[in-house]
């Protein structure tokens, strides 16, 4: 068993002394401990261990009080009396004369002791005693409380007596002893080996070997202490941070966006037509400065055609949507509504060279839709948007991917099913299967449309997929309201743990 120094020191007193029980008082003055406290404290962790018991009585302890003293110095008053006639070789004294030996405050009392101890007696005015040197038993006991303050010995009535005439106090204390168990007495046949203890290794124990010396103090972890809040991320960082972890571990590189971007790249060029529902007020914040922004002319000619009539490079390739595709509305200024516009970004900066390469890149970031707040649905939101774009890439590739992505963030049910989005062809919604919960849609994928990849030069397939991370984030924390995960509020924010899956 591991014992702390003071508690060997505590056990060697019981050991030299051959004692199974010990006053705590008595302890405290052995050099091996020096003080109370610290014979309380090793007694109560040698406790905790079995290897004593802490052993309480509560005891009735008398002292002289303050008049006690003055009447043991001076005696008591009517032996003062006593002691006068005897200086004056009398037995008897007229009360009126006693002012001459004690205070006006003692005389009446005196009398009254002197007629109940049977000690003089009183006649018309005239104090007479018996024996000027008569026993005492009141004097002798609180000679004796003196120096010993042991109730126990005292006669009870004589100890009340001296009580009422305000002479001594009667105290209540504990008196404490420490008893060794069956298992401490077993402990201590052994010998003890006081080593000094060291809790912290330094540099200099080791140089000059004296750690060889020394007991080093082992630590018990398990012992609660108190709650400390060290700083740390955001659980809503590390969600960030454990997704990218997952993706750049499947061979992906991160690219970013702007948050402010041209309804051209953030709708039409991903094939939404311009009167398109998911451009309404309702979804998309519209800014007002600045109102409109540059797009590439190159590219808007294609997008136009693709949108109008379905033609890239004069090939007729899609049906189109047959409308007027209007330059003032590609041109308008939104916050992103989606990732997607990074992916497709990415797209549209490969070179012709690059172009021939495979790509895997994604995206972390906020979006913006105008949605009004509630415990699932925020204007502000994380996504996370991934693509790959290779030769031969298919739907098939696409799930497995998503499956193995799925997987790497701890969700092992997971299932798709059709699904539509504006600019893939297949798509596909996954979901998850949370217990108690049942299935959960976690994101939306597909094969991005030739309307798509065309105008922009890719003849290779692309893979896409969009995941809502604080959807992520709130099932990660265990959260039914996404408002917490912004709230800040400090006392969650210092207990929420967050375990990387
Ligand atoms: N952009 C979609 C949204 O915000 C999510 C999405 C669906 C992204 C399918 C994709 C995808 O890349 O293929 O709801």
């Amino acid at each position: 068993m591991e014992l702390h120094i003071d508690e060997k020191k505590l056990l060697k007193i019981f050991q030299d002394s051959k004692r199974e029980e010990m006053p705590v008082s008595e302890l405290s003055k052995n050099e091996l401990m020096n003080s109370e406290t610290k014979v309380m404290r090793t007694a109560l962790w040698l406790s905790g261990k079995e290897l004593v018991d802490i052993i309480e009585k509560k005891k009735k302890h008398v002292r002289l009080s303050k008049r006690g003293e003055d009447a043991l110095n001076k005696g008591f008053p009517e032996r003062r009396i006593a002691n006068y006639l005897k200086e004056k070789g009398s037995n008897n004294v007229p009360i009126k004369d006693i002012d001459n030996i004690l205070d006006k405050s003692e005389i009446n009392p005196a009398l009254g002791h002197l007629k109940r101890k049977n000690i003089a007696k009183i006649e018309k005015g005239i104090i007479y005693f018996d024996n000027l040197d008569y026993k005492d038993d009141e004097e002798e006991v609180l000679k004796k409380i003196k120096t010993d303050a042991n109730i126990e010995k005292y006669n009870p009535k004589i100890i009340n007596l001296l009580k009422k005439r305000g002479l001594i106090e009667i105290e209540e204390i504990t008196d404490r002893s420490i008893k060794l168990t069956k298992k401490g007495k077993e402990l201590i046949k052994n010998p003890i080996e006081i080593k000094e203890e060291i809790s912290q290794l330094t540099r200099e124990h080791i140089v000059d070997g004296k750690w060889r010396e020394y007991h080093i103090r082992s630590y018990d972890v398990s012992i609660p202490t108190e709650e400390v809040y060290p700083a740390k991320y955001h659980p809503m960082t590390r969600v960030i941070y454990e997704v990218k972890e997952v993706l750049i571990g499947m061979g992906f590189k991160e690219v970013k966006s702007p948050i402010v971007e041209s309804e051209f790249w953030n709708f039409d060029v991903l094939f939404e037509p311009q009167d398109h529902p998911a451009r309404d007020m309702q979804d998309t914040f519209f800014l007002k400065y600045p109102n409109s922004g540059e797009i590439p002319g190159n590219l808007f000619k294609k997008v136009k055609d693709i949108h109008e009539r379905g033609v890239v490079d004069g090939k007729k390739i899609s049906k189109g949507w047959n409308y007027e595709f209007k330059k003032e509305i590609s041109e308008r200024m939104v916050l992103r509504t989606h990732t997607t516009v990074s992916s497709i970004k990415y797209l549209a900066s490969l070179s012709n060279d690059e172009k021939n390469k495979p790509h895997k890149v994604f995206c972390i970031d906020r979006v913006f839709r105008n949605e009004s707040i509630d415990y699932k649905h925020l204007p502000e939101f994380y996504q996370c948007e991934g693509i790959i774009m290779d030769e031969n890439v298919n739907f098939n590739n696409l799930i497995g991917v998503l499956v193995e992505f799925l997987k790497r963030l701890g969700f092992d049910k997971i299932r798709v099913r059709p699904a539509y989005f504006p600019f893939t062809e297949p798509s596909l919604e996954a979901e998850v299967y949370l217990e108690g919960k049942g299935w959960l849609e976690i994101l939306g994928a597909g094969m991005f449309r030739p309307e798509v990849l065309e105008p922009l030069g890719i003849k290779k397939p692309v893979l896409a997929w969009g995941i809502g991370l604080s959807r992520l984030a709130m099932l990660r924390l265990g959260l039914i309201d996404i408002r917490e995960l912004h709230k800040n509020q400090l006392t969650w924010l210092k207990r929420v743990k967050y375990v990387n899956k």
